[in-house]
């Protein structure tokens, strides 16, 4: 078999056979197909798509490019979260503390900043030593003695994922339902997870933009995890709007921080609650949805999530000091410069492409793979979609440390938002649900 025929194969339209992909994707995984050929692969299958089967074959074939970890000596529900990506979208790390701190075993392989959007691992990593490179070995042992881990993907699990995110990243082939859907499953499906809840953006600042590429991608991934034996449920939430009153990594920690201790509560929070109520409602911690809801609020109110998360930033190495004084303990960018109205009226839009591109350019996210991130740089917005505002006040504030690209970021910003004299009625968070309780 060569690689150069299923290439043609796959632009030609035609449905590619389990064994040719099966031989695409080991070679890859071992170096014997090169960068290039993959790339032409992949924008094949943007432009051609793929069958069910075909997404099958390829999430089975990643899968098998490592291992599949069996959490059963854990002895405890297991259940992981994961999005397809967004702007400010920090929900993970109040998800997993408040969860974990149920006994339920968040077994979360999370990513890095993909594109425009932002990633778990870097906002993690803004805190001193926090560590995301943990192996198999030490994921386990994390687990065993606190139920819940955040890491990064490790050489045994999914590794080929790896390879292809990064190659998918600067070949413009990541909004590809077939390619999104095979990546996120398989990295789930080997981390050994039973349940999962998924939280599908729909919006400017994510990578599926009209509801019905929502709605496929969203079955396609339910259907993957059935296959697999991993009970798969759905959010499809927004992501017009940046989830959340800021965009960057150490400003999303503190975020977190904050709403762990119950002193912040925006839409960031409101998500964050309903995504924890479905994972505790699959893992049969609660009998309903609502009653999943309640227990998760009072995981942060009485204070267990923040310990929680104040164990998991131990057990991986970071300053748990980060927890009592965010503000001294993290990055801090050196300058600042605020985006005023240059009228009155109501915000009817806070575009989170356009925040996202700004929040790369102020130097929180990385234009190339080699880029070094800047923890402390980012976007606090002070106003959001259907906030009140007056001529001169401020809607949003820059944070960075290097000024190349900061004229253009603010230009971004500034036309990101939009007044007018009516509020927009349009605003609804989540949008669809499908759901279901472990049998
Ligand atoms: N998250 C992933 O893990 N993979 C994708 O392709 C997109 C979002």
């Amino acid at each position: 078999m060569r690689a150069y025929d299923v290439i043609y194969k796959k632009r030609q339209k035609e449905e590619l056979s389990k064994k040719e992909i099966e031989f695409i994707v080991a070679c890859y995984n071992n170096g014997d197909i090169a960068d290039y050929q993959m790339a032409a692969f992949l924008m094949a299958i943007f432009f051609a798509g793929m069958s069910d089967d075909e997404i099958f074959y390829l999430t089975n074939a990643m899968i098998n490019s490592g291992q599949r970890m069996d959490l059963s000596s854990l002895n405890m529900p297991s259940v992981d979260k994961h999005s397809t990506g967004g702007i400010g979208d920090g929900t993970s790390l109040i998800i997993a503390p408040v969860v974990a701190s149920l006994g339920v075993c968040v077994p979360m392989m999370a990513g890095r900043g993909l594109g425009y959007t932002g990633g778990t691992l870097d906002k993690l990593e803004s805190i001193p030593g926090f560590r995301t490179n943990i192996d198999k070995t030490e994921f386990l042992n994390i687990l065993d003695l606190n139920g819940v881990a955040i890491i990064g993907q490790t050489s045994e699990i999914a590794p080929v994922d790896k390879k292809m995110y990064a190659l998918r990243d600067v070949t413009a082939t990541v909004e590809s339902i077939p390619l999104i859907c095979s990546s996120i499953m398989s990295k789930k499906i080997a981390e050994g997870t039973e349940n999962l809840v998924l939280d599908v953006k729909i919006g400017s600042g994510s990578f599926m933009k009209s509801y019905a590429n929502a709605k496929i991608l969203s079955e396609k991934m339910v259907n993957i995890g059935k296959k697999f034996g991993v009970n798969t449920s759905v959010v499809i939430s927004d992501m017009d709007t940046p989830l959340g009153n800021c965009a960057g990594n150490a400003l999303e920690i503190k975020q977190a921080i904050e709403i762990l201790k119950g002193t912040l509560k925006n839409d960031l929070y409101e998500l964050s609650i309903f995504l924890s109520a479905l994972m505790i409602y699959s893992v049969k911690k609660a009998n309903s949805l609502q009653e999943a809801k309640i227990l998760a609020q009072k995981q942060i109110n009485n204070g267990n999530a923040l310990e929680k998360f104040k164990r998991i930033v131990h057990l991986q190495g970071g300053d748990v000091k980060v927890i009592e004084e965010p503000q001294q303990l993290l990055p801090k960018a050196k300058h600042k410069l605020e985006i005023k109205s240059n009228q009155e009226g109501f915000v009817t839009a806070v575009n989170s492409n356009r925040i996202g591109i700004a929040e790369m350019l102020s130097g929180a996210g990385r234009t190339k793979k080699e880029d070094t991130i800047d923890y402390s740089a980012g976007i606090i917005l002070y106003k959001k979609t259907n906030d009140y505002v007056k001529k001169g006040e401020t809607l949003a504030e820059v944070l960075y440390n290097r000024s190349e690209n900061i004229e253009e970021a603010v230009t971004i910003i500034k036309d990101a938002y939009i007044i007018s004299k009516n509020k927009n009625g349009n605003i609804k968070l989540i949008k669809e649900i499908n759901y279901e309780q472990r049998k």
